[in-house]
């Protein structure tokens, strides 16, 4: 898991419960998708079986967190169609990359430390909202304590491969670079819906200047026939 989302939630908001939960999975999804690439690009057999094991472990992640989504959403008869799970979103919300895996920039020292870095991030992260649902909805707690401990199943080895294939000095530089690294990347994804309101009417407002400016945009035009494209005089438009 690299990126998950906030989830310092107090009352319990069903919607926005399900919301976290729909992000949680497009993250573990996510992550399966990252462990598939390495697996199938790393030169060693025994790595590669150990990515797939995790990427089966981050799918076995998605599943759960989607079926507490669907439960609740059934508990509370919420409309799902904005909860439910777009793979778009996976590369429009940043948890995918859409020009290269993280596996293809980084040694795989390097990205073990990657690894093992934001799994101990998601996992503290994780234990937050594992609490919240625990006051909440207990059923959920104990399917989310399963994954904790996958999570720190993975963060564990993840940094125990990095510590054993890099110098001592580079390791501890390289976890604490990580983690700050981490730290931005998770301020950024969750500031991006907060300072949408003011992106967002400036996104709108450039829209209906283009639209303005193309509606009093005056096209010289040869009429004779209504072929639109023919007509324009290319000179006009220039
Ligand atoms: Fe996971
Ligand atoms: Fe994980």
């Amino acid at each position: 898991m690299f990126l998950i989302p906030k989830s310092n939630l107090k009352n319990f908001d069903p919607v926005r419960c399900c919301f976290v939960l729909n992000e949680f999975a497009t993250a573990e999804f996510s992550s399966a998708v990252e462990m598939l690439f390495a697996a199938k690009n790393i030169n060693d057999q025994k790595l590669s079986e150990g990515f797939i094991r995790h990427a089966l472990d981050e799918y076995k992640h998605c599943t759960i967190f989607t079926n507490i989504k669907n439960k609740i959403i059934l508990e509370y008869k919420i409309n799902k169609k904005k909860l439910s799970f777009v793979p778009n979103h996976i590369y429009n919300k940043g948890y995918i990359y859409k020009d290269h895996f993280i596996f293809e920039k980084k040694k795989i020292n390097n990205f073990a430390i990657f690894i093992g870095a934001n799994e101990e991030i998601a996992e503290k992260k994780l234990i937050t909202f594992a609490n919240y649902l625990k006051k909440h909805k207990p059923f959920a707690f104990k399917e989310v304590e399963k994954i904790l401990k996958d999570e720190e199943r993975h963060a564990k080895y993840s940094l125990e491969f990095a510590k054993n294939n890099n110098g001592f000095l580079s390791y501890k530089i390289k976890v604490i670079r990580e983690r700050i690294l981490s730290f931005f990347r998770h301020i950024y994804a969750n500031s991006l819906n907060k300072f949408s309101f003011i992106f967002n009417p400036i996104l709108i407002t450039i829209l209906i200047i283009i639209n303005l400016v193309t509606y009093f945009l005056n096209l010289k035009k040869n009429t004779s026939d209504d072929d639109v494209m023919k007509n324009i005089e290319p000179k006009s438009i220039t």
